[in-house]
């Protein structure tokens, strides 16, 4: 109780009443700090599996058939990011891997713009779920700017009251070249000062102005594949040093020939601190 200490077995003041109930409101909710829990691991990081990428892009190669693409690849994962959509279709009832779900869409990549997302599921539909977050894109310095950040604030304020986490999404749309330090860290601190309790953000160059400015954790996002796996390693192992708690990244790991040696290495530098070298040889071990 800090500096006002109730002594045990006296009936607490209408005073002592309103402390308690404000400092549990300002203390982090047993419901929210439970579902984080399950999805950042006892060593403070996590490796999240996203394949909601249907929902803009249609059957991305590899992820025609969900179920098939995900099974393998579970195990080593703390989260599935996924639509309701493909979690209702594709996701075992039974599966114990923590669910993240993907609440923002309404375009598609052959239509006008892909920042002019709105918010495409019901808190009822959140709960009804059981999942351990929700993720929602935010494309800061579009034209639709303010319109998915109200989308977060507005996400922010309806889970917040039954303890579920917003995962923020820094969103480019098809404008990768912007994935730069000075701009990345001012989508990922306006997330965070909008309530976001992770943000997702792209990798890039000096990447500790983006940790260092985030008051929330900051988790690697992936982006479109790159030609080898060791681009890959490189670009996690530098994000983690300079201050992410973790990784979301799908493309460079289902689409890769080898999607389980890649969860395997990519676990190792996430919650083993292999460096580039060590996750190159599990790779090389788990594909002969
Ligand atoms: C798609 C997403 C994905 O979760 C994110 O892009 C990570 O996947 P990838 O590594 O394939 O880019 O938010 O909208």
């Amino acid at each position: 109780m800090g500096r006002r200490t109730l002594l045990k077995g006296t009936n607490p003041s209408a005073f002592d009443k309103i402390y308690i109930a404000l400092k549990e409101a300002i203390e982090m909710d047993w419901g929210m700090e439970n579902r984080l829990s399950r999805l950042i691991q006892p060593d403070g990081r996590c490796f999240f599996l996203p394949v909601d990428h249907g929902y803009f892009l249609g059957p991305t190669r590899q992820l025609e058939k969900p179920e098939e693409t995900i099974k393998p690849l579970l195990p080593y994962a703390d989260g599935l990011f996924v639509t309701r959509g493909v979690l209702r279709s594709c996701v075992d009832p039974q599966e114990d891997t923590p669910i993240i779900l993907r609440v923002s869409g309404g375009t598609s990549i052959i239509g006008g713009d892909l920042a002019h997302e709105a918010i495409t599921t019901s808190i009822d539909e959140i709960i009804r779920l059981n999942v351990a977050a929700v993720g929602v894109s935010v494309f800061i310095g579009s034209e639709y700017e303010h319109e998915t950040i109200m989308n977060l604030a507005n996400l922010v304020n309806a889970c917040e009251p039954y303890g579920i986490p917003v995962m923020a999404v820094n969103a480019v749309g098809k404008e990768m070249e912007k994935r730069d330090a000075r701009y990345l860290s001012l989508c990922a601190r306006i997330c965070a000062e909008m309530g976001a309790k992770v943000v997702k953000t792209y990798w890039c160059k000096d990447f500790e102005k983006v940790t260092g400015g985030c008051p929330v954790p900051v988790v690697i996002a992936g982006g479109p594949k790159v030609n080898s796996e060791k681009e890959v390693f490189e670009f996690v192992h530098d994000g983690i040093q300079r201050g992410a708690i973790g990784l979301n990244l799908g493309r460079n790991v289902w689409q890769h020939p080898h999607p389980v040696a890649m969860m395997k290495s990519l676990h190792a530098i996430i919650h083993a601190n292999a460096d580039v070298e060590e996750a190159v040889d599990i790779f090389k071990s788990s594909v002969d």
